[in-house]
């Protein structure tokens, strides 16, 4: 029987996504959605402005939107995904967590925690076993999973793929789609015939995120992979897929070559959202690129290519849909993971 699940921030960009990817899926029933009060108590094609690339499936259109509140979503309902805002994620995850439900999130809230598992199945599915120093260490019946950041998603996976010569610096450049900011988040006079070399906190992000990533679970602590990061994020005018160039040194020699073969024979999963290959990558110099790459894989798969050797190590390119596998992908793929590894 599919597991009753309900979506957080339903109304948003990443909560569309969700829906899109939610409503076909055979494990999983869309029971409730939530959004902010002043969509709370319309139905779902009133108070969502939709713009994903396929039409609002008519049952889920008809829907009434509840608020963010636990006492809001049936009891009967297991899954939360979660797309709310983070100031809003840091208020309300708790709560529906200790009310018993499991929140597969996006939001950036906690990812850092120390006891909450920021997971990418195919690279780290063994930092779910946190979830039972998290229950431990909180009381919470309910659990909290975290996705990275659409950024972060995009190049760990290649790291993860070469980690095996010793990752010992990284410096990724990012050129990251409007869609990323959500639908109000940056204006058309901004950003038409522009890019903006600030997107705020993104650094961070990419530079702590992926060292939690790669790190390693002994069963109770988690320690972050030493290598060091350094990321400078950029927005352009694209309206999906964020590229980003990676340059990464080495403790052993790794050439283009073994880079390409290590990406391509790194594993996908057994799980439903897993692509098959995770890293698709390009022997053409120009790809990947955002409007003709970001669907490989359903958007589900990270595009590399332009592997070359430089003065600072390897040089290569890489590209993922940032609202799928950088976004509403992840966290259904952690769902499925969740539901894998009996939490649900
Ligand atoms: N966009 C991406 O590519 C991406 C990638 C990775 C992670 N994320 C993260 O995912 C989250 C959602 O991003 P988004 O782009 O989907 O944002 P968005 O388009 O602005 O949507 C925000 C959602 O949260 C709801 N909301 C806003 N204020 C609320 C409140 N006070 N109480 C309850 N619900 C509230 C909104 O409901 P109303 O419609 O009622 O206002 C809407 O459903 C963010 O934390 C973001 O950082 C986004």
């Amino acid at each position: 029987m599919a597991v009753r699940v309900g979506v957080l921030g339903a109304t948003g960009a990443v909560g569309q996504r969700l829906i899109q990817l939610l409503e076909p899926h055979p494990d999983f029933d869309i029971a409730a959605l939530t959004a902010s009060d002043s969509s709370a108590g319309k139905t779902y094609r009133q108070a969502a402005k939709w713009r994903v690339d396929s039409p609002i499936p008519t049952d889920i259109g008809e829907m009434t939107v509840t608020a963010t509140e636990p006492g809001e979503v049936p009891d009967d309902v297991d899954l939360l995904f979660s797309s709310l805002p983070s100031s809003i994620g840091a208020e309300v995850e708790p709560a529906f967590c200790e009310a018993g439900y499991v929140v597969s999130s996006n939001s950036s809230n906690s990812r850092m925690a120390e006891d909450v598992p920021l997971v990418i199945p195919e690279i780290n599915a063994d930092h779910l076993d946190l979830l039972e120093v998290q229950r431990d260490e909180r009381g919470w019946d309910g659990a909290l999973v975290k996705n990275p950041n659409c950024s972060t998603i995009t190049f760990v996976p290649t790291l993860a793929a070469i980690a095996e010569y010793g990752l010992e610096k990284v410096h990724v450049s990012t050129l990251q789609a409007v869609s990323g900011a959500g639908y109000d988040g940056v204006s058309s006079m901004e950003i038409i015939d522009n890019a903006i070399p600030y997107i705020g906190s993104e650094e961070d992000k990419l530079e702590t995120e992926s060292r939690k990533l790669l790190g390693e679970f002994d069963g109770a602590e988690l320690s972050h992979n030493g290598m060091s990061v350094s990321a400078s994020c950029n927005r352009i005018p694209t309206i999906d897929g964020h590229l980003e160039n990676v340059w990464v040194e080495t403790e052993d020699e790794l050439t283009p070559a073994d880079a390409a073969e290590a990406m391509r024979a790194f594993p996908s999963l057994d799980l439903r959202s897993s692509p098959e290959p995770l890293i698709h990558v390009f022997d053409e110099p120009d790809r990947p690129q955002p409007r003709m790459d970001r669907t490989v894989g359903d958007g589900m798969a990270i595009a590399a290519g332009g592997l070359q050797e430089t003065p600072f190590g390897l040089q290569y390119n890489c590209l993922a849909h940032n609202t799928i596998r950088g976004a509403a992908g992840a966290s259904v793929l952690n769902g499925e993971l969740l539901l894998e590894n009996g939490y649900l």
